[in-house]
């Protein structure tokens, strides 16, 4: 009797137990995949293996991640091989990622080619935010080097080497130029005189001392490939257990140039020290840092290699596409002549902080930045905790997130004829207010935002727009063989960063 009973309490009680077993089985499931509570983001359907890879194949990256986030979402989850992605495509996403996630997403993923000769681990561009050897690059860079202090202190040699390539304009004057080339020349010169008083370009003619013999002269091209390399894509990031086979060889070619790179700065660092000679620049301050024993001097390299790595290309591409959108743009590019000729039109030779008086000019860089950001996914960000939310969606552990600047910057929800050249909408709309800092608006970061916005910022703000008005003071710049404005191409792609597809070719009038 007792037997039956049980027998029956059993089977009556089966089903259910079952159910309440597959129910708990899917909970957990369910909570793993959707990072404990909050659904994963939405996104296109992944195939086997390859994810989303397929989608991302054609055109320019970030236009294609804006056409797929109109159709998923601000919020959108990428398979990208094994990795997974989340991007973020709208203002109020980006603001409650840099306002509420800022210290969770502060990692960057590291593509597998910066790994090549430990770079990665010493480098402040990879190092984890909290990381105190980045914390101590990140406050030495921000005292030494981009404080106002510093910045005012080497503001005379900026000065030489933007004349040195206006100079180099002016003995081509009437020719056809290629602007982005002659322009990386300045822009690395300007670096490696402010941070160890050398031309690492001897093309551009300055009197500067110059880096000869082998490698010194190919240093534009090194750099160049360097950036090149690091930021091609690579199947060892996608599928990271093919990382030790370095199919395409990025790994090794990226090693090969880190360590000529290194020994080049490597020379450079050891006869300062061997000379006793202070040149009142960077490295005499980061020698005293090693002294002081407050840096190892293994680390002075890799922080120039850091500021080479992030600024050279930026300003570059910066100053390029100003200059293009001007000539596309006649009316606009009136309005700056118009503004330089009444501002500075007694000058001979301009100052850097001749810049400052120019506001049109300043909005014109801003609307260019806001159409052609240099960084249209600023730099790649990684979530280092479980539990991370944007948009009511969890963003899982391990994960790239992708900002797509590009795309909140010509949002129609924020911008008014969003594909429109207007310089004016920094002046007297809504986006006067918006500083460079991305502190309070999120439609307009392209600096990025929060605990690794670009450190270097206050170079860049002063730098770019400098070199614009010195280009514009000294020259009429005409579209080459009868090019009308509207012919010119003004189609991206992304390389190294969001460059020209066609690179600039002008022809510099001289006006003085
Ligand atoms: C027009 C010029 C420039 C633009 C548009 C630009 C833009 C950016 C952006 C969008 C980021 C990522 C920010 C984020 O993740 O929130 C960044 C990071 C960085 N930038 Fe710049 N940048 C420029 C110039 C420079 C210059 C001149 C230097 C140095 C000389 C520099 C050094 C760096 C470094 C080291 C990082 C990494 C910071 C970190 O990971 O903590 N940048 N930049």
């Amino acid at each position: 009797m007792e037997m039956e009973m049980s027998s029956e309490v059993v089977i009556s009680w089966l089903p259910w137990a079952t159910l309440a077993v597959s129910l708990l089985y899917c909970l957990t499931v369910w909570r793993r995949r959707t990072g404990g509570g909050r659904p994963l983001p939405p996104g296109p359907a992944p195939l086997p293996l390859i994810g989303n890879l397929h989608n991302l194949r054609a055109g320019v990256l970030h236009h294609t991640l804006t056409s797929l986030a109109r159709v998923h979402g601000p919020v959108m989850m990428l398979k990208l091989g094994l990795s997974t992605a989340v991007v973020l495509s709208s203002r109020d996403a980006a603001r409650e990622a840099f306002t509420k996630q800022d210290r969770r997403i502060a990692a960057r993923p590291v593509p597998d080619a910066n790994r090549a000769g430990g770079f990665a681990d010493r480098s402040m561009i990879f190092l984890l935010s909290s990381n105190p050897l980045c914390k101590a690059i990140r406050g030495i860079h921000g005292t030494h080097y981009f404080s106002p202090r510093s910045l005012a202190a080497a503001c005379t040699v900026r000065e030489r080497k933007v004349r040195d390539m206006v100079a180099y304009f002016r003995r081509r004057a009437g020719t056809v130029v290629d602007i982005r080339r002659t322009v990386y020349g300045c822009v690395l010169n300007l670096l490696s005189n402010t941070t160890f008083s050398v031309d690492v370009v001897d093309d551009l003619g300055g009197a500067d001392e110059a880096i000869h013999g082998d490698g010194a002269g190919g240093l534009r091209e090194l750099v160049h490939e360097l950036v090149n390399g690091v930021t091609r894509p690579n199947v060892s990031d996608y599928f990271p257990f093919l990382r030790a086979l370095d199919l395409q060889g990025l790994r090794r070619a990226t090693g090969r140039r880190f360590e000529k790179l290194f020994g080049i700065l490597d020379d450079v660092i050891d006869r300062r020290s061997a000379s006793k000679q202070k040149r009142g620049d960077y490295l005499d301050s980061l020698l005293d840092l090693v002294s002081a024993g407050k840096i190892t001097r293994d680390t002075v390299p890799i922080m120039l290699v850091d500021v080479f790595v992030a600024g050279g290309d930026t300003m570059t591409v910066s100053v390029e596409w100003a200059m293009a959108v001007l000539l596309r743009n006649p009316s606009a590019m009136a309005k700056v002549r118009a503004e330089i000729k009444d501002v500075l039109g007694g000058k001979e030779v301009i100052e850097e902080a001749d810049a400052e008086r120019l506001p049109y000019l300043q909005a014109a860089w801003k609307e260019t930045m806001r159409l052609h950001p240099v960084g249209p996914l600023l730099v790649p960000r990684m979530a280092t905790e479980d539990g991370v939310e944007i948009g009511g969606y969890a963003v899982p552990k391990g994960s790239t997130v992708l900002f797509n600047a590009w795309a909140i910057m010509r949002d129609p929800e924020l911008w008014e004829r969003p594909e429109e050249f207007s310089p004016e909408r920094f002046l007297h709309g809504r986006a006067e207010e918006f500083d460079l800092r991305g502190k309070e608006y999120f439609e307009f970061t392209p600096f990025g935002s929060g605990r690794r916005i670009c450190p270097g910022l206050p170079l860049a703000e002063r730098v770019v727009p400098f070199m614009l008005a010195s280009l514009l003071h000294a020259f009429d710049w005409q579209l080459p063989d009868g090019m009308s404005a509207d012919e010119l191409d003004m189609s991206e792609t992304f390389s190294t960063a969001n460059v020209r597809a066609v690179p600039l070719k002008a022809v510099p009038v001289l006006l003085t």
